[in-house]
């Protein structure tokens, strides 16, 4: 029985298919290639010295999906694949919608159809919007202020009403924070096409030169420095964290679950930018400017709910990101 990985090419899906073939699972890999390539493939494959089937399939190739259901004995699946730029979803709302949501919708309704009910879904901690208080737990409000969050949203609403239909699904829905750092051997890492949206992957191609310098976008928030604070997360630990997810879904065998996935501890722009400097010993030149628009001032979890029932803890501190992160940067100046 396989785990079929859609995005698996991706960041967090590459890192986590690593993780899943380390454990000795069978994994089939769906992607598109809109926002990875097929190098980190052989980047999985170089690392754990396994193989696994891919598929070149797009989610709204509904016969592209069901021709791998039909191929394959697939017992769950990890949906990692869609379009995740907040600023991009702002100027092409249908691209996302019809994308992450009829997406989506084509894979639930195979995995339906096939008889397939073990789902662990990726979202985002962009659910809670412009949270009233932190930390962040999994009951607090949920609104979404872009498109990207919104299908967010939408998808997880999609799989508590499926459930509600037939309470035979077993169902993780997954709320990361902020994924950073590499896997260890600097071999698979964040890769993103164009100038960077996010902080270290900037941080990153400054320190590499590739970048003049960070901008910093504002100073005015109400933080203990002025600058935004997030909940920066190891991607290795995000990663081992959808393997206890669907630990979770096999024992339970249905059911429905929300996780923040996150390290409880928000750290600012400018703790960052003096970490990667430290671990580093390197200048990251940045100045300040205005706020991004739809920016919020600090979002953290609390990661109590994740740590008691699927026994996950993040491990990885901040200075193993800044590390891993660099250490990827160097030795893929290029990218993949
Ligand atoms: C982090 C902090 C910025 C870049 C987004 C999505 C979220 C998830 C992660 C997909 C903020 C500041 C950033 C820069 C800066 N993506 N910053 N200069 O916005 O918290 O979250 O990415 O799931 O859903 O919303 O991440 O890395 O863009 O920003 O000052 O050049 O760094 O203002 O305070 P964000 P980010």
């Amino acid at each position: 029985m396989s785990i079929l990985v859609t995005g698996g090419a991706g960041y967090i899906g590459s890192h986590t298919c690593v993780e899943l073939l380390n454990a000795g699972q069978d994994i089939i890999i769906l992607d598109n290639f809109s926002n990875s390539k097929e190098e980190s493939l052989n980047r999985i494959r170089k690392i754990t010295g396994k193989d696994f089937k891919f598929y070149k399939v797009d989610l709204l190739d509904k016969n592209g999906i069901e021709n791998i259901f039909a191929e394959n004995s697939i017992d769950s699946v990890i949906h990692f694949a869609g379009l995740k730029a907040v600023g991009e979803s702002v100027s092409k709302p249908i691209e996302y919608y019809t994308n992450n949501i009829s997406g989506s919708l084509n894979l639930f309704e195979l995995m339906k159809k096939y008889n397939v009910k073990k789902l662990v879904f990726s979202s985002s901690a962009t659910v809670y919007g412009d949270p009233k208080k932190v930390p962040i737990t999994e009951d607090m409000p949920l609104s979404t202020t872009n498109p990207y969050g919104t299908t967010k949203l939408f998808i997880e609403q999609i799989l508590k009403d499926l459930y509600v239909s037939d309470n035979s699904w077993a169902i993780s829905i997954l709320r990361y924070f902020n994924p950073i750092g590499a896997h260890e051997s600097g071999l698979i890492g964040e890769d993103p096409q164009g100038i960077p949206n996010n902080l270290m992957p900037f941080i990153s191609k400054v320190a590499i030169g590739k970048l003049e310098k960070l901008t910093v976008f504002g100073n005015d928030y109400n933080t203990h420095d002025g600058t935004g604070v997030r909940d920066y997360i190891h991607v290795v630990d995000l990663s081992k964290g959808h393997l206890k997810a669907l630990e979770k879904l096999n024992k339970e065998q249905k059911g429905i679950f929300i996780h923040n996935l996150g390290t409880g501890t928000g750290y600012s722009v400018l703790d960052m930018i003096n970490a990667f400097e430290k671990v580093n010993n390197i200048k990251i030149n940045y100045v300040i400017s205005s706020r991004r628009p739809g920016d919020i001032a600090a979002c953290f979890a609390d990661p109590t709910k994740a740590q008691m029932e699927l026994n996950w803890k993040a491990e990885k501190n901040i200075e193993d990101m800044c590390r891993d992160s660099w250490n990827f940067e160097q030795k893929n100046p290029k990218g993949l």
